[in-house]
């Protein structure tokens, strides 16, 4: 999956922007500790393999970004499919990555194009 690189006014990537692999995975961490305290949403991560879900999201935004990064998880919708989410669900989840991100301190500009790939894929992540 590739972003819209070329199209932003630096010629950083998100990626880069984002500080690279470390960095996403802190972010990850935090986005995961916020999720998995909201009530809305924790119950569909009980009995998850959380270290794997962590790996899977550190590389699905590490490529989502553009970084050089592949990801190896499953596609959006069948990820998704079996849990019946809602849109409350995703806009749960989308806010706390938001949090996530602005708690390191990423710029409003990044965390605006982050959150923009991620709301592109609602329709996969809610099987419509
Ligand atoms: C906001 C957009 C979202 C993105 C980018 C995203 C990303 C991912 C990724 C990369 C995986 C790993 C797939 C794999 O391991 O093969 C995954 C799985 C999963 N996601 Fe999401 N997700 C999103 C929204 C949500 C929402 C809203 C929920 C629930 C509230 C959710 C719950 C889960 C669960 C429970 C799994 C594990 C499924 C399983 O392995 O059985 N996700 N997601």
């Amino acid at each position: 999956m590739r972003t819209t690189i070329s199209e932003m006014s630096t010629d950083e990537t998100l990626y880069e922007q984002l500080g690279g692999r470390e960095r996403i995975a802190a972010v990850v961490d935090e986005f995961y500790d916020r999720v998995t305290n909201d009530e809305t949403v924790a119950g569909f991560f009980e009995d998850m393999d959380m270290a794997a879900q962590r790996a899977h999201m550190t590389q699905f935004l590490g490529s989502v970004a553009g970084g050089p990064v592949e990801y190896t998880g499953d596609e959006m919708r069948a990820a998704h499919e079996p849990l019946d989410l809602e849109q409350r669900h995703f806009d749960a989840v989308a806010t706390h990555l938001d949090g996530a991100l602005r708690a390191f301190d990423v710029p409003d500009e990044t965390v605006e194009a982050v959150l923009g790939e991620v709301a592109a894929l609602v329709d996969d992540v809610l099987c419509r």
